[in-house]
């Protein structure tokens, strides 16, 4: 599908326990995510034969298609595949006709606003008090209580 280096990214069908573990590194909600890897399409980021990342996109309104997930495995991570499968993720949309791709992340994930950003994406709102309103247990990431989503959105027809 699509090579980026020696990092690999392919469509699943449905994702298998291991793939939902994966995907639960970026979002904690179980139901959640069982629920979008079976109305999502799912993708695999695979060095050789090992799988070290998972992501789901679902689309949305106007040829736009939201990442809903982005995870690497925590051995792979900070190596710069994170980066790779993004970048893979958007040629693969783009080579799809989709003309935008959005994400929401925590006010919290520093980590992800980052790669976000260096990829081009660029801030478009805030959903307020979001992750207070539907996850039960507080999340607190480099000591700030995620409250907020950050949506942002990468215009692929530049
Ligand atoms: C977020 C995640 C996918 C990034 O993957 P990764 O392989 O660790 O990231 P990379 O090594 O490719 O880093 C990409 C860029 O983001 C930056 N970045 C990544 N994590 C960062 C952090 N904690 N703080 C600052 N910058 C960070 C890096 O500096 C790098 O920029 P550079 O290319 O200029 O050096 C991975 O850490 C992960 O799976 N986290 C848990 C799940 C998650 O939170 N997913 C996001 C859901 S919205």
């Amino acid at each position: 599908m699509t090579e980026d280096m020696a990092l690999r990214i392919s469509e699943l069908d449905i994702g298998d326990a291991a793939y939902r573990e994966l995907l639960l590194l970026a979002d904690p909600d179980e139901e959640r995510v069982a629920h979008y890897t079976t109305s999502g399409t799912c993708f695999q980021a695979n060095l050789e034969h090992t799988r070290i990342g998972g992501a789901v996109w679902h689309p949305g309104s106007t040829r736009t298609v939201e990442l809903l997930n982005l995870s690497v495995h925590p051995t792979w991570q900070g190596q710069g595949y994170g980066k790779q499968f993004l970048n893979a993720l958007l040629a693969e949309a783009r080579a799809r006709g989709f003309h935008g791709m959005t994400v929401g992340t925590g006010n919290s994930s520093l980590g992800p606003l980052a790669l976000y950003q260096k990829a081009g994406f660029r801030i478009e709102g805030v959903v307020k008090d979001y992750f207070l309103r539907h996850y039960p247990d507080p999340i607190v990431e480099h000591g700030i209580r995620c409250c907020d989503m950050i949506r942002l959105h990468f215009d692929l027809t530049e």
